[in-house]
């Protein structure tokens, strides 16, 4: 168990860092690991528990309150398991403690965790409680990346209880964000796999942070910001800014036609200084897939012809495309086939939330010929053109 580590007079981190885990909710990938981070903070009459860990790590994570003995309140900033986990474990030692939720996260407090009504109380937007000294504000930001999220923030520190809003993934020892570059693509994962979705919502809760003027973010994964200039923009450029001059290509070959369209049209996108990310299927982090799509303007599949459909491998990337609902434009489909193909049709039926303008298909029969890397030139063209005549860079 590692010691709670001081923060500033009163405020302690209190969470746990799970080097290992390299799989969330069963599908997401975390290459590097992560935390699930919660503070104990003071006031001079009170003391709350913001949010807890994974109940998978319950054990090594209890102790931690040992010689706290009252605790007023715990916030619960999200219902997801790997910060409410261990609530039925503080309930049960501290039972003088009252939980703090949104009306929306006490329901469903009650029915993940079955915890009893009475030790819930729901608070409002903007709604504050006073430790004595220092003030709690819950700031509702909903689908962060459910629907009853909240951050807390606290007016005199400054600081901002962020939960899953600007985590990141991310095992480290580092406190405080030191690495930037390290953070960044954590973050932007994060944000990529759980949040694009909810881009408009996500930019209004922007704004209520940036309302605030925080000098410290304090999430529940990964290491807090005591810049938080740098999250902010960040998070600002990726749901606010206009799509940038990129294709992103996931693919899957079979016997290498389909992969040599791929290789043709990456150098013929290549020599038209378009930024083309690759992603072969069968091998790639379906997280680096997604962080792609942050940021492109164009989403071309690749797939060889299996039972008349596409791969079933780009059966799963173009449905994550669809649901993760990125900034896309156009998209387009190439591949190759042996007798006979529904794999455009079936592709572009995958993907109707995507409000993008479908760009001529090229698909070829065995393996591509002189006509077939024409066509896909020609496609090539196509996209620079359209990138130009939408200004993207
Ligand atoms: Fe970190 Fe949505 O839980």
């Amino acid at each position: 168990m590692l010691k709670p580590r001081k923060i500033k007079d009163g405020l302690h981190w209190v969470g746990v860092i799970d080097w290992d885990r390299r799989l969330f909710d069963a599908l997401v990938p975390l290459p590097d690991g992560t935390s699930y981070n919660a503070y104990l903070l003071e006031g001079t009459e009170k003391r709350v528990l913001l949010d807890t860990v994974d109940s998978d790590k319950i054990g090594s994570w209890r102790g931690v309150l040992d010689g706290v003995e009252r605790l007023d309140y715990l916030v619960a900033h999200h219902a997801e398991q790997d910060h409410s986990g261990a609530i039925p474990e503080v309930l049960a030692s501290h039972t003088e403690c009252t939980v703090l939720a949104t009306e929306k996260c006490k329901a469903m407090l009650i029915d993940h965790l079955h915890i009893p009504p009475n030790r819930i109380r729901a608070v409002a937007d903007g709604e504050t409680v006073s430790l004595g000294g220092r003030t709690l504000e819950f700031v509702k930001t909903p689908w962060v990346h459910w629907p009853e999220t909240m951050c807390t923030y606290v007016p005199e520190d400054r600081i901002l209880f962020s939960c899953d809003f600007f985590g990141s993934h991310l095992a480290t020892s580092d406190l405080w964000v030191r690495d930037r570059g390290q953070v960044y693509e954590a973050a932007k994962r994060y944000y990529a796999e759980i949040m694009m979705p909810f881009r408009q919502t996500i930019r209004r809760n922007l704004e209520k942070v940036r309302a605030r003027n925080p000098v410290w973010i304090a999430p529940s994964h990964g290491p807090l910001y005591d810049d938080p200039s740098f999250i902010l923009e960040a998070y600002e450029d990726w749901v606010n800014s206009e799509p940038k001059n990129e294709v992103v290509l996931p693919y899957v070959s079979m016997h290498g036609s389909t992969e040599a369209m791929v290789r043709h049209l990456v150098g013929a996108l290549t020599e038209r200084e378009i930024t083309v990310r690759p992603f072969n299927l069968s091998v790639t982090d379906i997280g680096k897939l997604a962080i792609a799509l942050v940021d492109a303007a164009t989403l071309v599949v690749g797939t060889p012809t299996v039972h008349v459909s596409p791969h079933p491998a780009v059966f799963y990337a173009a449905h994550l495309a669809n649901a993760l609902r990125p900034k896309l434009q156009f998209a387009s489909i190439i591949g190759s086939y042996g007798w006979s193909s529904k794999a455009i049709e079936r592709i572009a039926a995958l993907i109707p939330n995507l409000k993008v303008d479908l760009l001529d298909p090229v698909l070829c029969k065995g393996y591509p010929r002189e006509p077939d890397f024409k066509a896909l030139d020609t496609l090539a063209e196509t996209i620079a053109a359209r990138h130009r005549e939408r200004g993207l860079r």
